[in-house]
Order: structure tokens, then sequence, then C-alpha cells
């Protein structure tokens, strides 16, 4: 493993334009489960993915019920809010502070890479954090909109306040489209990398695991270098999608490759 760090430090340093796409994996050391690995809660429950399924069904036929079933549950994730980013998330802060990483688009929604101090962020799958409108996507926090008297008062659900449309956790559902802003920017971000980092994720929810092949396709001559880091082996390494497989824990491995990147960049 420690000539495949050694490699990725090297080619990162050399990169233009190096991004990184994230999943469920790198937030498990921050104790928050992922879905599919061992301890994931689709594995765990299967019934609970099944269920998942139904959300956005469930939305758009009544957002009042949608709303009331959010508000009196607990999220599958448990509790977020005091969720801690760990050395995962802060080695891919720094290597965007010292201007190697021009981007991460996550699917998690736990708002950790925000946390961590990382600037670009591109939450594919929506952010836990925030709220947001079926109709304009305009997006809002939570605390403006005083959701318990809401409830009480039976007003729900919370409507935009720049077009009057219905607003929803901005958390996407399975059967949601992603929001479109984000969903552009990402594509872009995937056909302009010289460089994608894929850490923890098992890649095998669409849209988003496009992002790698669309990286592999990209039309301008120059090859595409893809590294994945992860616990295990995924799609994208039996395919031949990603180069190589730095295979362990991110919260090990991202601190490393951010150690050599910065040894490489003080000419040590
Ligand atoms: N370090 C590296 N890899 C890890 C670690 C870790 N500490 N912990 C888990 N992994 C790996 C697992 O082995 C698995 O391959 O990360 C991957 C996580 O895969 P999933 O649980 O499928 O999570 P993800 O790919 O993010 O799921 C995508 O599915 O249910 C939807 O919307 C949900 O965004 C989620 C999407
Ligand atoms: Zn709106």
């Amino acid at each position: 493993m420690e000539d495949l760090i050694q490699k990725a430090a090297e080619q990162l340093v050399k990169s233009k334009h190096a991004i990184t796409l994230t999943g469920a994996g790198i937030s498990t050391e921050s104790g928050i489960p992922d879905f599919r690995g061992p301890n994931g809660i689709w594995t765990k429950n299967p019934e609970a993915e099944r269920k998942a399924y139904q959300s956005y069904a469930k939305f758009q036929q009544n957002p009042k019920e949608y709303w009331k079933d959010r508000m009196a549950g607990a999220s599958l994730l448990g509790d977020l809010t005091n969720a801690a980013p760990n050395p995962g998330h802060y080695a891919l802060a720094e290597l965007e502070k010292i201007g190697i990483l021009k981007c991460v688009v996550t699917q998690n929604i736990d708002n950790l890479h925000q946390k961590a101090g990382s600037q670009r962020v591109l939450d594919y799958h929506g952010n836990i954090s925030l709220l947001r409108c079926v109709s304009c996507d305009a997006r809002f926090d939570p605390g403006e909109f005083h959701l318990d008297r809401l409830l009480a008062e039976d007003r729900l659900p919370p409507l935009c306040r720049k077009c009057n449309g219905v607003l929803k956790s901005d958390v996407v559902h399975f059967h949601e489209a992603i929001p479109m802003d984000v969903a552009q920017e990402s594509q872009e971000q995937a056909e302009k990398c010289d460089l994608m980092l894929i850490c923890g994720t098992s890649a095998v929810i669409y849209p988003f695991a496009y992002l790698p092949r669309i990286a592999r396709q990209r039309g301008t001559g120059k090859k595409t270098i893809i590294i994945e880091i992860n616990a295990d082996p995924t799609p994208l390494t039996e395919e031949g999608i990603s180069d190589y497989l730095i295979q362990g824990k991110t919260g090990t491995i991202l601190p490393k490759i951010l150690e050599e990147v910065k040894k490489r960049r003080e000419g040590k």
C-alpha cells in the first residue's frame, strides 16, 4: 500500500485539476454507518432500504404527512448534529487549502466535509442541514421556518420564500432527480478533471456512479488518472474504470497521502 500512496501523492502534485468523489465510507470513522459495507444500514436492514425507496412518492402524494413523519422520526443515520469530521475529511480539506484539490463531490448528506473546512463541496445527494424548494431549488436554513410552530398550527409544509413552492429536506431521495445546479456542476467537474480520487463509495448508485465513467472517457486527449481508496474493491475496480485501488481506511490513507504531497511540495 505504501508504494501506491507514494504514487498517488506524485500524481496529485503533478495534476492540474484534481477532484475527489466521496461516499459513506469516508464517514464511518466518524461513527456514521455506511449503507452496503459489512455493518451498513441496508446490509443490516433491507426493509429500511425498501421503505427508503418509497419516501419520495410519499412526499409527492402528501407533503404534510411527509413532514409530520419526518419531524416525528429520527434520521436513519442517527443524530448527525454532533457528528465530527475524521482525519480523512481533514486531509481532503487540507489538500484543497494547499491548492491541490479543486472540488469535493460527495454523496454524503452529513455536512462533514464543510465542517472539516472544505470550501468547494457539491452535495450530490443533498445536505441534511438544509431545506430545498421543489419548484426553484432555492435552499434555506431550517431555522428560518419555526417548523415546530408550523406543526402545532397545522400549517406544514413550509413554503419557499422566493416562489412559494413547497419545501422538503435537501436530502435527495431514491427516484428524486438530482438538483439541476449540482448535477450540472458535478458533470462539468468530471469532464474537466485530470485526476479523480474516489473515496469510500461502493459506486453502485446512479447517476453518481456515471461520474467516474465520464472522467474515464474524457475526450481531451490526456487520460484522466482515477484512484480509488476503499476498504474493498468495487465495480470501478473490477471494470478497470479506476487505475488502481489503495485498499484500506480513508482515515489512515488520506493523511498519509497529504503528508507525502507536502514533502514533495517542500522538495524533500
Ligand atoms: N475507509 C474506506 N472505505 C470504507 C470505509 C473506510 N473507513 N468504511 C466503509 N468503506 C467502504 C465500504 O466497503 C463500501 O465499499 O465504503 C463503501 C461505502 O459504500 P455504500 O455503503 O454503498 O455507500 P455509498 O457508496 O456512499 O452509497 C451511495 O446509496 O443509499 C444510497 O443515498 C445513499 O448516498 C448513498 C448512496
Ligand atoms: Zn422556490
